[in-house]
């Protein structure tokens, strides 16, 4: 299924759009999308040193340069693909999600995620929720 996930213009230059998802064994994992120079890439919100690290903790992540900073540790990751040459990740790559950019309108679509929501995990009931088209 693809589903719009927001319009690039919502993703802030210096920072990240934070949603939810659902994964095929019905956990839930937060997305990050952050903008690039030509397009838009969209990683899980995790960092590769320690997995329960959050890069976005619901303020956006820390962006610099076109690198992701881990808040916890400072390593950098190319946000165009992933990838960590430094500080404690080094040698790793995010885990990527796919989606695709259609006039201005991000979708999602990974065959193994489901779109859930704006936010983070517990932002279910927040007063940021939107509805999302679905089709
Ligand atoms: S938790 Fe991210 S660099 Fe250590």
């Amino acid at each position: 299924m693809t589903t719009l996930i927001a319009s690039t213009d919502e993703i802030p230059d210096n920072g990240s759009y934070l949603f939810t998802v659902e994964e095929a064994d019905g956990n839930l994992e937060e997305v990050i999308l952050v903008s690039l120079s030509d397009g838009v890439s969209a990683w899980k919100n995790f960092c590769q040193h320690e997995t329960d690290q959050r890069l976005d903790r619901g303020n956006g992540a820390a962006m610099r340069n076109g690198e992701i900073i881990c808040p916890k540790h400072g390593s950098m990751f190319d946000a165009e693909s992933g990838y960590c040459d430094n500080g404690k990740a080094a040698g790793s790559t995010l885990a990527e999600v796919d989606i695709s950019v259609r006039h201005g309108q991000i979708y999602l679509t990974d065959e193994d995620l489901e779109f859930r929501h704006e936010g983070g995990i517990d932002d279910d009931d927040g007063p940021s929720s939107t509805s999302h088209l679905q089709f």
